[in-house]
């Protein structure tokens, strides 16, 4: 997975990066290939509630949001996203790699094979590739944490779905996994939501965006 980290640059100025550690977050080690498992599971890869697009939307939002212990969750959460992103790519991609085309037929992975042979494409389960219109980053406190409180739920009920449709223990433990870190999120993104309410004023908060109203809960 990836994290934030500061380097000198050019000129001993102080940038931020990320930096890439070859570790996935939990481990991926699927003995059985099983294509029909991997077009399901590549919705949450780039589709509307997938790891892509819950990664590009907190690294978003965290540029405008104006409390820095807000801007340090959506920094936090957005780059283990990132690495969660890692980890579905790697189920995809185990669940896909040698396969004949008898195998491809038989799973009715022709579809998908059409396109992409056996590469990692961003789209949902229904094909769909991945857009930046299924996910928004508003420039306002209280809208972007409660848009983020339902992609998570929303994140954590896919998941329940895929652990649902699918049997093998080696794919089922990594999906628990990544079920329940959803969950934490949920739960740090509603503590978040509770720290910005509290230092607005309790009786009209949602009159003022303290992201760009100035004087908003002052
Ligand atoms: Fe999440």
């Amino acid at each position: 997975m990836a994290e934030k980290s500061v380097a000198l640059g050019y000129r001993g100025v102080r940038i931020r990066m990320f930096v890439y550690e070859k570790k996935l977050q939990y481990p991926v080690k699927i003995t059985n290939p099983n294509p029909k498992y991997a077009k399901i599971i590549i919705t949450q890869y780039g589709g509307p509630d997938g790891e892509l697009g819950a990664s590009l939307r907190y690294l978003s939002q965290r540029f405008a949001m104006p409390y820095p212990e807000l801007k340090g969750l959506l920094t936090d959460i957005g780059t283990e996203e990132l690495g969660h992103l890692e980890m579905i790519g790697t189920i995809v991609y185990q669940l896909t790699r040698n396969l004949s085309i008898d195998e491809i037929k038989k799973a009715g992975f022709e579809d998908y094979f059409v396109d992409h042979t056996t590469g990692i494409y961003p789209q949902a389960a229904s094909g769909t590739p991945w857009s930046a219109a299924g996910m928004q980053s508003k420039g306002d406190v209280i809208t972007d944490l409660s848009e983020n409180l339902a992609a998570e739920q929303k994140a954590r009920t896919t998941y329940d779905n895929i652990l649902r449709l699918v049997d093998d223990p080696d794919v089922r433990e990594p999906i628990k996994f990544l079920r329940e870190r959803e969950v934490v999120h949920f739960q740090r993104f509603g503590e978040g939501l509770r720290l910005a309410t509290d230092r607005l004023d309790s009786r009209n908060y949602y009159m003022c965006n303290p992201a760009f109203d100035k004087n908003c809960g002052k």
